[in-house]
């Protein structure tokens, strides 16, 4: 006990004028009321973490109190811990509005294909394309610094509706290659993208027909884009040295774009360099590194089938042989989507957000995974049957029991 003391002391001591420089009083005295307070800690390095985690909380807490406009409802909903899937019935671009900044892990979603589906309604390619961006630039302050989203799309064959809705104005829409640009343009890194081999040509179009001549090539449809961005946000903040917990350190150059770098200058740091240089590090190191623990490991047949980024697998199969879609949805994704981006980009009780939810696969991987899967969706009355049933489905429970035992539900101006 005595040790601890003394150690937190220490940390509290070197690092008071810069506390001093992020906090205001109020918020100061909390801060070290707090960590006081947490006197079950014995060894150096459990104080340096109840230090380094409540000094990063109280950041983020610090940065998340500057976006003023938040439904207490959605966030209470949103903050209960209960091992549910969390159901949002509503128009994703508003209930984005209302969630807490940073407050997501990881958001991985397939939109609607533009005009492709029965519940699609812009009037072109550009209003859609607009309204998709309000929306990514929502996600884009809701997820959490540092993290990630996945984003399965592909390339579609329609009309534009720019110049005529005629069938003669079909033509192939690189939606892939516009997402990417919107994406980036507000913010995001493009990392990745995934060449999702589907197997099977998905129209009849590519057979030329009758004609066997040059130029009857048609566009096909045998691949999806999964794209992986980044969310790097420069943040100036002093953060923790994760070796000796203070904040005596120094600004150095950004390791990427978007990502601050510290050095630790505390001499009596418990690592320097042979030439007495201090630990360098950043947030998004300290939030990888402080992981690296054997429950964190990711199973290694899964890395490897993700080492090519083409990669085959089948899509999901919805018609029976009587033709009957058995989902009850028009365009899942098939599992394995979500769970490579759960594994690669989140640890377990992490949030994971699908804002165009669909039939819940994405909340439905993350609660096999041990997250918390939350997921929107607008069309409440054509899909709320079916997604109950499937989520219900992979869990085995019988169906029409009381759904309040695996799932929790709030609306939120649903259709
Ligand atoms: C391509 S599907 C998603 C499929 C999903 N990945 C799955 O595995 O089922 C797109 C979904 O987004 C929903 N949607 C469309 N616009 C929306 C919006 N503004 N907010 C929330 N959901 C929306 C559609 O009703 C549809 O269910």
């Amino acid at each position: 006990m005595r040790n601890f003391k003394s150690y937190l002391k220490n940390i509290i001591e070197i690092s008071d004028k810069y506390l001093h420089q992020v906090f205001s009083e109020k918020e100061y005295n909390l801060f070290i009321e707090e960590i006081v307070s947490a006197d079950q800690l014995k060894t150096p390095e459990e104080i340096i973490n109840q230090f380094s985690g409540k000094y990063i909380q109280f950041i983020k807490e610090k940065h998340q109190s500057q976006y003023k406009r938040n439904d207490k409802k959605l966030l209470d909903f949103l903050k209960i811990k209960n091992n549910k899937i969390k159901i949002i019935w509503g128009d994703c671009l508003k209930v984005l509005k209302e969630m807490n900044s940073e407050s997501i892990n990881l958001m991985i979603t397939s939109p609607p294909y533009y005009n492709a589906r029965e519940y699609s309604y812009w009037k072109n390619l550009d209003d859609y394309l607009a309204n998709m961006r309000q929306i990514i630039k929502e996600a884009y302050r809701v997820l959490d610094n540092h993290r990630v989203f996945v984003f399965n799309v592909g390339d579609i064959f329609d009309n534009d509706n720019l110049k005529t809705k005629a069938v003669w104005g079909q033509r192939r829409l690189p939606l892939g290659a516009y997402f990417i640009k919107i994406f980036e343009e507000i913010g995001f890194t493009f990392v990745d993208d995934f060449i999702w081999d589907k197997g099977e040509v998905q129209s009849e179009r590519h057979k030329q027909g009758n004609k066997p001549y040059p130029f009857y090539q048609y566009p096909m449809n045998c691949y999806e884009h999964i794209l992986v961005f980044h969310k790097h946000r420069l943040d100036h903040t002093r953060y923790p040295c994760p070796v000796c917990g203070t904040l005596k350190v120094n600004g150095n150059t950004q390791s990427e774009i978007g990502i601050k770098s510290w050095e630790c200058k505390n001499l009596k740091c418990f690592e320097r360099s042979k030439s007495n240089r201090g630990k360098r590090f950043s947030l998004k190191s300290i939030m990888t590194q402080s992981h690296q623990f054997k429950e964190h490991e990711i199973p290694l047949d899964f890395i490897k089938k993700w080492r090519r980024d083409i990669i085959k697998f089948s899509p999901v199969i919805k018609i029976n042989s009587q033709g009957k879609n058995t989902l009850g949805h028009t365009a899942p994704f098939p599992e394995i989507i979500p769970e490579f981006a759960i594994r690669m980009y989140t640890y377990e009780g992490e949030m994971v957000l699908d804002p165009f939810a669909g039939s819940f696969t994405t909340a439905i991987a993350a609660k096999k995974l041990g997250r918390v899967g939350v997921g929107i969706e607008i069309n409440k009355k054509m899909f709320r049957d079916a997604i109950l049933k499937n989520i219900y489905k992979h869990f085995e429970e019988p169906l029409f029991t009381d759904s309040s035992l695996l799932i929790s539900e709030i609306d939120y101006e649903a259709k």
